[in-house]
C-alpha cells in the first residue's frame, strides 16, 4: 500500500503520519510504503523526521522514502495526501501573498504539476485527499489536470464536521459518538455550511433537541465558520494537530463502510447534487461502502434558511473557480 504525503516536513504532516501508522487505518493487511515529498529547501528537515519514524519502529510500515519532485513520488500511488501549499501571508520575490486570488494562483501552480503526475504514475484505484488550501479548489485544479479520470478527488471537510460535532455535544451534553448525519457542504472556508436540521441523536433530531434557531443561526454557525481564526489567533499557528486528525479520519471513513444511519464529510466533485453547480468541488455527506466506492447521500431536506446558506458557499467556489479558469 503505497501513501504518498506532501508537505511532509509541515506540521500538520508531523501528526498526520504517525496517526495514519497506527494500525487499523487502511482497510488491508498490506504494510505501508510511504513516499514523503517536500520542496529541496525542506529536505534536511524531512530527513531528521524521518529518523523519528524509524525510531517508531512501526510494525505496520514496509519502506520510507523522500523525495522532491512529486513525478518520481507517485509512481504506483494507492493514496496521496496533498497537504503542501504556500500559506498565505508568506513573502514571495519581496511580495506579501496577502489576496485569495493571489494564493489560488500560486498553489494552483503545485496542484496542475501534482494532478498531472498523478493522473499518469498512480495506480487506476488512487484515492486522492487534498488539505492545503484553499483545498477545494486546488482539488479542483489537480483533478482538472489529471488524465485519469478514474482516480478519486477529495478536499477535506471532515476537520470541519469534527469541529460542528464537538460543538454540538457540548450543547446537547452528548457524546460525539452519539452523532449522526452531520453534513458540512460547500467549501473549507468561513462560507462552509454544518446542518443540523438533519442531524440525530440517539435518535432525536438534534435540530428539535435544540430548538433554538437564534442560537444555531447567531451563534453556533459562526463559530464553526470561524474556529481555525479562532485557532490562529490563540497559538499564533494555524491548527495541525487536529487537522492531522481529521485528514487520518477522511482516509480510514474511505477505506471502511461507514457505520448504518450515518454520513461522513468530505468534498468532491459536484454532480449538481442538493443544487450545488455540477463541476466545482463541494462538501457533501457521503457514505462508502469500505471498497472505494463513495457516494452522496441525497435524502436530506434543506429548509430555505439552508438553502440559502448552500447558495452563498456555491457561489464562493464558483468565484474561486473563476480566478483559476486558466488553470483548469
Ligand atoms: N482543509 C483543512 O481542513 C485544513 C486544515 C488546516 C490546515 N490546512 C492547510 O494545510 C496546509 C498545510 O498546513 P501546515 O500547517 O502543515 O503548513 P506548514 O507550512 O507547516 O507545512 C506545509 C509544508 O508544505 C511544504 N510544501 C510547500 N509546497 C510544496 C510542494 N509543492 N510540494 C511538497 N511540499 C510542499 C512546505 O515546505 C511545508 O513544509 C496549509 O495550506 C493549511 O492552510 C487545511
Amino acid at each position: 500500500m503505497k501513501v504518498v504525503i506532501t508537505g511532509a516536513a509541515g506540521q500538520i504532516s508531523y501528526s498526520l503520519i504517525p496517526f495514519l501508522c497506527e494500525k487499523g487505518i487502511f482497510n488491508s493487511e498490506e504494510k505501508l510504503d510511504l513516499a514523503l515529498v517536500e520542496i529541496p529547501g525542506a529536505m534536511e528537515r524531512l530527513d531528521g523526521f524521518v529518523k523519528e519514524l524509524e525510531d517508531s519502529a512501526y510494525s505496520t510500515v514496509n519502506t520510507i522514502s523522500t523525495y522532491d519532485n512529486i513525478q518520481d513520488a507517485v509512481v504506483d500511488a494507492d493514496w496521496c495526501l496533498l497537504v503542501g501549499s504556500i500559506p498565505r501571508g508568506i513573502v514571495l520575490n519581496g511580495k506579501e501573498i496577502k489576496e485569495r486570488s493571489d494564493l489560488l494562483k500560486i498553489n494552483g501552480g503545485i496542484f496542475t504539476e501534482q494532478g498531472k503526475a498523478i493522473g499518469e504514475k498512480a495506480k487506476d484505484n488512487c484515492k486522492v485527499l487534498v488539505v492545503g488550501n484553499p483545498a477545494n479548489t486546488n482539488a479542483l485544479i489537480g483533478y482538472s489536470n489529471s488524465s485519469n479520470k478514474d482516480h478519486l478527488w477529495m478536499a477535506m471537510t471532515m476537520l470541519d464536521g469534527l469541529r460542528a460535532k464537538a460543538q454540538l455535544s457540548q450543547k446537547l451534553n452528548c457524546h460525539v459518538d452519539d452523532i449522526y448525519r452531520l453534513a458540512i457542504f460547500g467549501n473549507h472556508s468561513p462560507t462552509m455550511f454544518p446542518d443540523l436540521e438533519n442531524t440525530n441523536v440517539n435518535g432525536k433530531n438534534a435540530y428539535e433537541l435544540i430548538n433554538d434557531h437564534a442560537w444555531v443561526k447567531n451563534e453556533y454557525l459562526p463559530r464553526i465558520q470561524q474556529r481555525g481564526a479562532e485557532i490562529i489567533k490563540a497559538r499564533g499557528a494555524s491548527s495541525a494537530s487536529s487537522a492531522a486528525r481529521a485528514a487520518c479520519d477522511t482516509v480510514k471513513a474511505v477505506e471502511h463502510p461507514t457505520r448504518s444511519g450515518d454520513v461522513f464529510n468530505a468534498a468532491i466533485l459536484s454532480d449538481g447534487s442538493y443544487g450545488i453547480p455540477e463541476g466545482i468541488f463541494s462538501g457533501f455527506p457521503l457514505i462508502s461502502d469500505g471498497s472505494g466506492n463513495i457516494e452522496i447521500v441525497r435524502d436530506f431536506n434543506l429548509s430555505d434558511f439552508a438553502k440559502s446558506k448552500l447558495e452563498i458557499t456555491a457561489n464562493e467556489l464558483l468565484e474561486e473557480r473563476d480566478l483559476v479558469q486558466e488553470l483548469i
